[in-house]
Order: C-alpha cells, then structure tokens, then sequence
C-alpha cells in the first residue's frame, strides 16, 4: 500500500514519530515535510501529522488539507496530532487539549479518517527559538505557577505507543472495529 506521510512539525519530533509509524506499517511510505508535500493523489493511504501549539495544530496542515480537500475525502486516511498533553484536562465546565486538540482536523473531513490518535511528543530546551522559550516560560511561571528559570528538558516520546497506533491502522485496514 502506497503511503504518503505528510508532517508538519517545528522541531522534529513528528517527522521522528512518522518514521516509526511507517516502520511499524511496512508499506513503501513517502515521509515529507507539509511544504513539500505533493498531491496526494497517487497514494493509497494519507498519513496527517502535525506538532501541537497553543492548544491548535499547526496552521499548515489545515492548508494542506484544505488545498487537496477532495483527492483526501476519497483516500484512506490517517490523522496524528503531536504534544506534550496528550490526556486533556477540564477546568471551567469546558475540556481541553488531549482530542480536543485534533478534532478541528478531524471535523475537516465529510468522510472521516480510518483511524486518528494524539501522541506524545518532546520539548527540547537546545531547540527553541527565543520567541518559544519565551512563550513556555510565561506559560509555566505565569499559568502553572512554577518557579522555573530555564525551559525544563522533557519527552515523552514513546515507540511503543507509535507501534500501538501503527497496528490500530493495520487493524482497521483489515475492516476489523479496532
Ligand atoms: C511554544 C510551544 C507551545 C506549545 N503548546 C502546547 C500545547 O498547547 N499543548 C501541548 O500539549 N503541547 C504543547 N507544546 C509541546 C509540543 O506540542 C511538542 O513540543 C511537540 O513535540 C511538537 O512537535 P514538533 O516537534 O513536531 O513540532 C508546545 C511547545 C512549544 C514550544
């Protein structure tokens, strides 16, 4: 099965993930950055990944999306959203992140995705921009009330859990519910 996996991703840790993902699906597998990414037209099986920012996908995978949006409805395709808190939290009557974070892509399509997951991904301090680190430390110190003088290394990147959504999408190949 022809795979294209497109990534939008800012640091990496999506293109990483793709890769494990296509090496767990053993298809001939394209893996690309979204802005290089071609018409998906000659792909059996569209893989969507993209890193997680202030609560929203990357911006460039719903341009993707909505650029090839009638080749994708008729392809299987798969959706992968990339951050830390990939469980969602519930504060104020309203839940957030977790799925939260991915159904915008999800609701894109008329035709929905075979299967969809959030993984985990990693905030790499030596990565950051200026402008990110900024960001994160405002974040920690003013929102969660930390007293943090740098930008904590941390990952959660997970193989195993890549190889769990992997199977779940050779699962669903298969017509099988799960
Ligand atoms: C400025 C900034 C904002 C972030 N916002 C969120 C967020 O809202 N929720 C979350 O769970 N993770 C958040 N993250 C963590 C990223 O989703 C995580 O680093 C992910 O691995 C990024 O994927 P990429 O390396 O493919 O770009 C943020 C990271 C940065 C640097």
């Amino acid at each position: 099965m022809k795979t294209l996996i497109v990534c939008s991703s800012k640091y990496g840790s999506t293109k990483v993930i793709a890769g494990w993902i296509a090496e767990r699906l053993g298809f001939e597998s394209l893996i690309t950055d979204v802005k290089d990414a071609p018409n998906p037209d000659e792909f059996d099986l569209v893989i969507l990944g993209f890193g997680i920012y202030e609560d929203r996908p990357m911006p460039e995978i719903l341009d993707y999306i909505d650029k090839h949006i009638k080749i994708l409805e008729e392809k299987k395709k798969v959706i992968f959203g990339v951050c830390l808190d990939t469980r969602g939290f519930f504060v104020k009557g309203k839940i957030h992140g977790g799925w939260e974070y991915i159904r915008p892509i999800i609701k894109r399509f008329k035709d929905s995705p075979i299967h969809a997951g959030v993984l985990h991904g990693e905030i790499n301090p030596s990565k950051l921009t200026t402008n990110d680190e900024k960001r994160l430390m405002l974040f920690y110190n003013k929102m969660l009330k930390r007293n943090y003088t740098a930008v904590p290394y941390r990952t959660k990147m997970n193989k195993e859990e890549v190889w769990t959504f992997a199977e779940r999408i050779l699962n669903k190949l298969e017509g099988k519910f799960y």
